[in-house]
């Protein structure tokens, strides 16, 4: 179990880049599966997730080659079609992988993937999905096992717009017979990422990013090579990185009208914040003040991965501010972590109040998911004296260089031993 220990206390300044996005390139690693050529993918940030799905395309059979930030994936030798139970446990993500098999095999077994620290995290949204489109799905001790001879287009309405099932029936559609269309799809950027890598390829996919997407099915798919969006949770996590230390900072390499809804949070608590192109700059305010409501909500609405980072932040802020989490049913374990720093929260369901404090304590909290063991980094790096993060396992998945960032803006903040 590896830790991260802060001493904190310390302003933050300076400026740092920002990697790709993780939930752009993990569906984009899924969708190389179809074309039986080669992708070169640039941009790729370096997180576990992405190690894990990299491991599941070997497994599958493909040759994959990492060359700093850019990945080179060959699937033209994929001869298995099953995801390892231990893989899928390890990244319940890696779901999407079967809507890529399903749509250039026409088979595909992933195991469940099961509940998470944000809840039960049921994928009927997905099977619906596939079996509109003709796959003939049994589920077996705990193993989804797709066939069909040739998926055909459908009018697919989702109840939820899911993110990972608007993904997965685009990358089972892109080669269907006939056109599939999306009702209330995910408007995410990264479902937009998505269409762009796959069109690309030669797909022929339009609507991403809106609540209608359309999909026309091809024959086959080329050789790409494309670069990912920039990520804007990680994004949104080093502001409140500025923000919740008093310091002021520079973003480059971010989207900022992906970014709204965060950056107009970050006005409302009180700070300054400039947006110039693909650069972001941050200016906390004296002191923090209280939000009224932060209701998490998909894209466009207020980001649930940055629900509990807020959450940190606003355990400083002058006055009583209310959270409700709408998308995922128990996402907020690092409430109780936060309160040992100090904070006064209180959860009532879906509702957290946090009322601010003037100060934090340091001390030795666990992540147990990865927004929000970022949350308690940002928490230890405003607290007085020193916090240990442990289980950081979870906030590796999505930031791959947080504490050399974090130092290079003049954090205390480093790597504790396997604990
Ligand atoms: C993606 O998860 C992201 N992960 C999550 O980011 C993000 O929080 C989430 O979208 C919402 O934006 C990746 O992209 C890898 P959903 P996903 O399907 O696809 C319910 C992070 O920290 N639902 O949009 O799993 C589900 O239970 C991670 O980077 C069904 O009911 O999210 C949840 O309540 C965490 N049935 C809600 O929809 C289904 O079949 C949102 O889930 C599918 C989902």
């Amino acid at each position: 179990m590896t830790s991260y220990i802060i001493e904190g206390g310390k302003r933050l300044e300076g400026e740092v880049c920002i990697d790709g996005a993780k939930n752009a390139v993990l569906p984009i690693i899924a969708a190389t599966i179809l074309s039986g050529k080669e992708s070169i993918i640039h941009n790729c940030p370096n997180i576990s997730d992405l190690d894990t799905m990299i491991e599941i395309l070997r497994e599958l059979g493909c040759r994959v080659t990492r060359n700093n930030k850019t990945l080179i994936i060959d699937s033209s030798s994929i001869d298995r079609y099953e995801v390892p139970d231990r893989l899928v446990r390890k990244m319940r993500s890696s779901i999407i992988v079967l809507g890529a098999l399903l749509g250039r095999f026409k088979q595909g077994q992933v195991s469940y993937p099961g509940g998470c620290p944000l809840g039960a995290r049921p994928i009927d949204l997905h099977i619906k999905a596939f079996k509109d489109m003709g796959a003939c799905i049994v589920e077996d001790h705990g193993f989804i096992i797709c066939k069909e001879r040739q998926l055909r287009g459908a009018k697919i309405y989702l109840d939820f717009p899911s993110v990972g099932a608007t993904e997965n029936i685009m990358l089972a559609g892109v080669l269907a017979q006939g056109t599939t269309i999306i009702y209330n799809a995910a408007k995410e950027p990264e479902i937009k990422d998505l269409q762009d890598f796959l069109n690309a390829m030669g797909a022929k996919i339009k609507g991403g990013g809106s609540d209608t997407i359309i999909i026309e099915g091809v024959e086959s798919l080329d050789r790409v090579e494309y670069t990912v969006m920039p990520d804007r949770i990680i994004a949104g996590t080093y502001l409140i990185a500025g923000a919740i230390t008093g310091g002021e900072i520079s973003l480059t390499n971010v989207n900022c009208s992906q970014m709204r809804a965060i950056t107009s949070k970050l006005r409302e608590v009180g700070c300054n914040v400039c947006e110039d192109k693909d650069k972001i700059h941050i200016r906390a305010p004296q002191s923090l003040k209280s939000v009224d409501l932060i209701r998490t909500q998909p894209y466009p609405g207020f980001p649930t991965d940055m629900q509990a980072q807020f959450m940190a932040l606003l355990s400083l802020a002058e006055g009583t501010s209310i959270i409700l989490e709408t998308v995922f049913e128990s996402r907020y374990k690092h409430a109780k972590e936060l309160i040992r720093l100090g904070a006064n929260i209180q959860l009532e369901e879906r509702t957290a109040i946090i009322k601010g404090v003037n100060q934090l304590q340091g001390a030795t909290v666990e992540a147990s998911d990865l927004r929000g063991g970022a949350a308690l980094v940002l928490a230890g790096l405003a607290a007085e004296g020193v916090t240990t993060v442990t289980n950081t396992e979870h906030i590796k998945r999505g930031y791959g260089s947080l504490v050399s960032d974090m130092s290079l803006l003049g954090a205390n903040i480093y790597k504790g031993e396997n604990m």
